[in-house]
């Protein structure tokens, strides 16, 4: 029998998973009902569509996960989902996709920050004069969250002759040699000129980054954001900004999104915002359809599929 995939990607994209070896069912699942679709499937695919943001509190369906063998998310984190959504025999989710993409923004971010060639072009020869430019060689990056994305900007920051100190949740060893890795994510804060938040959005990262975190850092520290606006208490991140406890942020991910018309940190000069868009690259589609048409592949074969989330852990 031919494998069903209840999917709430576009047709596009769906006419390309039906190409797949296995030439699977694939009907499409409603934005704001989709587990209604996933009763007739094998395969739920999810995006993280604004629906979800409503459907979020709702109550588990009578009949979750009826006849579903697999929760497949395109987006690393799964935080857009009600819980009972993970209450799945199989979830996984599209980990490593963007990483790259992600990690290029976060380069371009400290050259940005530390190199702005924007501030001292010069026009006019009443702007042909000296200005300090900072160092990125031989500074120090830090990193909380040493996973897909953390690890392509760690390879990419050794690279170009930075210090990378970095916290993970597990206690295991650093994945990238070079990398220097603490227990204690106050250590890495301490240690940073540039912070590089990466975590998932789970119970235990909920505003991690507060205003005791934030003391840790020294006054010239530039933060940068790409996991989710709520691993980090914007108010304390204002506040230190404020007080001269922190010299600037660039932050793709807000919370909410987009931020209320009046927040502070839309016009913060302080403040680079970005609207979640460090992961954009049309390639990025592609490489998402390659993981997803091989990992049906393993599981048509009764292999594990890759990037099983741990819904305990919440990541
Ligand atoms: N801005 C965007 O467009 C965008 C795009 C993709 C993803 N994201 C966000 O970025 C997050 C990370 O993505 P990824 O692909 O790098 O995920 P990943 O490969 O799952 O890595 C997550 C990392 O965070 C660490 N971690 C988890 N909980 C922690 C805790 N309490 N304290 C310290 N470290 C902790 C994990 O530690 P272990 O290594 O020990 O497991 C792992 O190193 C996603 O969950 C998502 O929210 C944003």
């Amino acid at each position: 029998m031919s494998l069903v995939i209840a999917s709430q990607m576009e047709e596009s994209f769906n006419a390309e998973l039906r190409g797949h070896a296995l030439a699977p069912t694939v009907i499409s699942a409603p934005e704001e009902r989709p587990w209604e679709a996933a009763q007739d499937a094998d395969v739920l695919l999810v995006r993280p569509a604004p629906a979800w943001g409503r459907i979020k509190q709702s109550e588990r369906p009578q009949r979750w996960p009826g006849r579903l063998r697999w929760v497949c998310s395109v987006s690393v984190g799964v935080d857009f989902y009600p819980p009972w959504l993970l209450d799945a025999p199989l979830v996984t989710c599209g980990r490593g996709v963007a990483s790259d993409e992600i990690a290029d923004y976060a380069i371009a971010a400290i050259y940005l920050h530390s190199k702005n060639l924007e501030a001292v072009r010069a026009r006019t020869p009443a702007q042909w004069k000296q200005a300090p430019l900072e160092r990125v060689t031989g500074s120090t990056l830090g990193i909380l969250g040493l996973g897909a994305i953390g690890s392509a900007v760690a390879r990419r920051a050794l690279a170009l002759g930075l210090r990378v100190t970095a916290a993970r949740r597990r206690e295991l060893p650093a994945p990238i040699a070079g990398v220097e890795l603490y227990r204690d994510l106050h250590e890495v804060i301490a240690s940073a000129d540039h912070l590089l938040l990466s975590l998932p959005a789970t119970a235990a990262t909920h505003r991690l980054i507060d205003a005791p975190a934030l003391a840790s850092a020294r006054p010239h520290l530039h933060l940068i954001n790409v996991a989710r606006g709520s691993v980090l208490d914007q108010q304390a991140l204002l506040a230190a900004l404020d007080a001269g406890r922190l010299a600037f942020a660039t932050l793709d991910v807000t919370e909410p999104e987009p931020l209320p018309l009046d927040h502070p940190l839309w016009s913060h000069e302080r403040v680079r915002l970005t609207p979640h868009v460090s992961s954009n690259y049309t390639v990025v589609r592609h490489r998402l359809l390659d993981k997803i048409a091989a990992n049906l592949t393993r599981f048509a074969r009764g292999e594990p599929p890759t990037d099983i989330v741990d819904t305990a852990a919440g990541y």
